[in-house]
């Protein structure tokens, strides 16, 4: 009988423990789903060499690799676009580089996504970070 007594009490003692951790669960409020329609990146921050980077490395420098004007080979591409005059921190909407990629000829080797990005680390004030 005493063992008996022990288990049932054990048992309670489990099951109001899953109790009040259950409770707690309700208090706690999911984060709301991503917006679809959001073209903004997901980065807080946008980095230099693991956003702007790894962009001109998949989409611009196999052209962009120091046979033509503005080469956004990795090492170099910091410097060309900010020695060669190609942002524009006063006014970040109108630097070269955005207008190139977002109304310009470039516009058809970038995507939405990737303009926005390049918009917001010139906002940003276009640091090497
Ligand atoms: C298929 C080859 C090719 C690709 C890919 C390409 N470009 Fe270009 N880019 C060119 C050529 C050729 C020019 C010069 C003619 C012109 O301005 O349209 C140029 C010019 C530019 C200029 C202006 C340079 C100047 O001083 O006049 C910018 C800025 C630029 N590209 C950025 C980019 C970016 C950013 C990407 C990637 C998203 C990219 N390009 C992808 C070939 C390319």
């Amino acid at each position: 009988m005493k063992k008996i007594y022990r288990r049932v009490l054990l048992l309670g003692l489990v099951s109001s423990i899953g109790f009040m951790s259950s409770c707690e669960k309700e208090y706690f409020e999911p984060a709301p789903p991503p917006d679809p329609n959001d073209t903004t990146p997901s980065v807080d921050t946008v980095s230099y060499s693991l956003d702007m980077q790894p962009y001109f490395d998949a989409n611009c420098v196999n052209c962009h690799n120091g046979g033509i004007v503005l080469n956004l080979s990795p090492g170099l591409s910091y410097d060309a676009l900010n020695n060669g005059g190609y942002i524009n921190l006063a006014t970040p909407a109108s630097s070269n580089l955005y207008v190139k990629i977002n109304v310009g000829s470039m516009k058809q080797y970038s995507t939405p996504d990737y303009t926005a990005m390049t918009l917001k680390w010139i906002e940003e004030g276009a640091k090497n970070n």
